[in-house]
């Protein structure tokens, strides 16, 4: 039986994280875990976390730790991660890297790779601004953008035909925000997991599927070495 492929995707708002994520959870048959996605239905749903965290999601700051480390623990335990797991957008501070790495240890896993997907700030700018999202409010969200990834059908989800819509926390200046927010205190993980031997960098400015190509490749090859 292969080794577990667990996975951590990093990369500022808007990198194309939850796009890449959707596309290797089919390649894998992994679960694509998205702390912003399970705060969100939080939030939809109106639950006691849900209610504590809109105001900080809305802003653009991030939850505090305390909030996000029981909800990621748990996912994480689900019987669905025995073959590994993709997180997107967690961990994203020092603290939460450093809480993952007990719960992994304590359970004999391990991170395979920290995908860092690299894109400069004014093209993060330009992709959010023309993100679109599905409404379904499923939990499964689908991300298109209105220029480089549209639907099939102008402002409708192809997958399940509702209407796409923007986030809330896409305004420009939320994202300005959410900017700054991700160079203070995520971006400090690259040099935590470069560290360790687990970063692998990727150029997140080409194409979505030149980008997946470019992640399948490098997961094939993480697979060959940890096989040898
Ligand atoms: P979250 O939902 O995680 O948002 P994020 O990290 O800001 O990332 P995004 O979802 O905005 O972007 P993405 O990288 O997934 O890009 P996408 O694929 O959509 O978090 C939201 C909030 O929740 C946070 O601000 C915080 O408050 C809270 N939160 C979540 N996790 C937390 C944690 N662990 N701790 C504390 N707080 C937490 O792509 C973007 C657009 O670009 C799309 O339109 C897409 O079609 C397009 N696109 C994608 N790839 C490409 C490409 N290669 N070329 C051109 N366009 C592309």
């Amino acid at each position: 039986m292969p080794p577990q492929l667990n996975l951590i995707l990093i990369g500022p708002p808007g990198a194309g994280k939850g796009t890449q994520a959707e596309r290797l959870r089919e390649d894998f048959s992994l679960p694509f875990i998205s702390t912003g996605e399970m705060l969100r239905a939080h939030v939809r749903e109106g639950t006691e976390l849900g209610l504590a965290a809109k105001a900080h999601m809305d802003a653009g700051g991030l939850v505090p730790d305390e909030l996000i480390l029981a909800m990621a623990a748990a996912r994480l335990d689900e019987d669905d991660t025995q073959d590994g797991f993709i997180l997107d957008g967690f961990p994203r501070t020092t603290a939460q890297a450093h809480a993952l790495d007990d719960q992994l240890r304590g359970e004999g896993r391990r991170i395979t790779a920290a995908i860092l997907l690299d894109v400069p700030d004014e093209a993060i700018i330009e992709r959010i601004a023309g993100r679109r999202v599905c409404s379904a409010g499923n939990g499964r969200t689908h991300n298109y953008h209105v220029d480089y990834d549209p639907p099939k059908h102008e402002g409708f989800c192809d997958q399940d035909g509702t209407a796409l819509v923007q986030r809330d926390d896409d305004r420009p200046e939320v994202v300005k925000h959410r900017l700054a927010v991700y160079h203070e205190q995520t971006a400090p993980l690259v040099a935590y997991y470069e560290e360790q031997g687990l970063l692998r960098r990727v150029d997140g400015t080409r194409a979505p599927a030149e980008v997946h190509d470019h992640i399948r490749a490098l997961i094939a090859t993480l697979r060959l070495e940890d096989s040898l």
